[in-house]
This record gives C-alpha cells, sequence and structure tokens, in this order.
C-alpha cells in the first residue's frame, strides 16, 4: 500500500477462515459454563480494575474460569506500541475486543477494563459477539470524583498539560446510552460486584462440592 495504512482484510486477500470442530455447547460441557465477555468502561480511576479483579476472584472462587484485561496491562505489553491518540485508542479497544472475543469463544468469562471511550468502538467490540454473550458495564464515577482520588496522580499531571489527550480533561469519554448494567461506583466495591455476579446469574456464595 502507497500510503502505509493496511486494509481490514490484513492486506491479505488470499486467507480462508477455517473452523474447528469443537462449538460452544461441547466447550462449555468441559468447563461448566458459557463464555462471556464482561465490559467495563468507565473513566480512569472510577474503579474499574478493582471491580474487574474482585469479580474475577469471586467467580474463580465458585468454579467459574475467568480472567481479566487490564488497560495499563495490556498497553505494557500486547499493545505497548500505541498511544492515546483517537486512532490508538480505537486500534487498542479494536485489538483487545478480538481478544475478548476469543477467549469467550474459548469459554472463558472474560472482564475487560479499559476507559474504551468511544462508543462506536464499544459498539464494533459488542458486533463480534454473538448475541448474547456480551455485556457492556458502565462504572459510574463523576470526573470531579475521579479527579479527587487521582489515585495514579495522572489528573494533576494532565492538568498542567504535562499528560495530554486526557480522558476527561483534554479528550472524550462518551458514556454509554443503554450499557447492560449501569453499576453508581460510589457504591463500595462488594455492591459493585455482587450487581455484576447477579447480572452473570450467579448467586452470592461459592457453589459448595459434594
Ligand atoms: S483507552 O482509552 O485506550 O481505553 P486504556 O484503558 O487502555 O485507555 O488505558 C487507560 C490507562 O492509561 C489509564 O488508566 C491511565 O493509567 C493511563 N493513561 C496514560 N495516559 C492516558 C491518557 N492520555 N488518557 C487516559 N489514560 C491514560
Amino acid at each position: 500500500m502507497s500510503d502505509g495504512v493496511l486494509p481490514a482484510s490484513g492486506g491479505n486477500r488470499n486467507l480462508t477462515r477455517t473452523d474447528g470442530q469443537v462449538g460452544s455447547e461441547r466447550r462449555a460441557l468441559v468447563t461448566g459454563h458459557a463464555g462471556h465477555t464482561v465490559w467495563l468502561t468507565g473513566l480512569s480511576g472510577s474503579g474499574k480494575s478493582s471491580i474487574a479483579y474482585s469479580v474475577e476472584a469471586a467467580l474463580v472462587d465458585r468454579g467459574v474460569a475467568a480472567y481479566v484485561l487490564d488497560g495499563d496491562n495490556v498497553r505494557l505489553a500486547l499493545n505497548r506500541d500505541l498511544g492515546f491518540s483517537p486512532e490508538d485508542r480505537t486500534e487498542n479497544i479494536r485489538r483487545v475486543g478480538e481478544v475478548c472475543r476469543l477467549f469467550q469463544d474459548a469459554g472463558l468469562v472474560v472482564i475487560s477494563a479499559f476507559i474504551s471511550p468511544y462508543r462506536a468502538d464499544r459498539s464494533t467490540v459488542r458486533a463480534l459477539h454473538p448475541a448474547g454473550t456480551f455485556s457492556e458495564v458502565f462504572v459510574d464515577a463523576s470526573l470531579e470524583t475521579c479527579e479527587e482520588r487521582d489515585v495514579k496522580g495522572l489528573y494533576a499531571r494532565a492538568r498542567t498539560g504535562e499528560i495530554p489527550e486526557f480522558s476527561g480533561v483534554s479528550a472524550p469519554y462518551e458514556e454509554p446510552a443503554e450499557p447492560d448494567l449501569h453499576l453508581d461506583a460510589s457504591e463500595p466495591l462488594e455492591t459493585c460486584v455482587l450487581a455484576v455476579l447477579r447480572h452473570l446469574g450467579i448467586g452470592r456464595e461459592p457453589e459448595t462440592v459434594g
């Protein structure tokens, strides 16, 4: 390509998709549950990661194969080539969405914690998933609250301009219009975790064996 941009096909039209022999029902016989993507979206500092890791722990305690994909971690490794321009954020979410879909297809409950500020990008990720296997969860904390807490000290640096294009300060955050689950992040962590578990149809106590 003369402009250096690959087309959506990845630059190769000579590819054929191959489906395996094992479908989601057979995988569920092994894991005991269906795969699902729980997509947390919200401002930096809203509590996405805390909720994600607590949900993961609660699910694993109940015998559910769960795994967290977290913004900072993924950006330190898989997506270390990406910054925070609108284009890079879109590519960040596109890649993570594909990974979520693979994990979901493999039968895991994947919990992703990314700001994912653009509605269109979140819709793209939803569209990658079969119906009923994706939940958009809005971790709703006001900018004032996140900035007041400023756990990582990033908001202060964003206000001075040291960190450009900071979500909520100098870059947009588009709230979900109709999330599958709306969490009030001012509620205790436990309340938010239980709401996610209930949304997934999983009860309060770990299942006892035997
Ligand atoms: S997203 O917008 O592409 O979804 P992502 O969730 O992966 O963002 O990464 C956000 C994390 O990167 C924040 O929690 C924060 O720790 C860090 N960060 C660094 N620079 C920025 C920035 N300009 N805007 C938002 N977050 C930033």
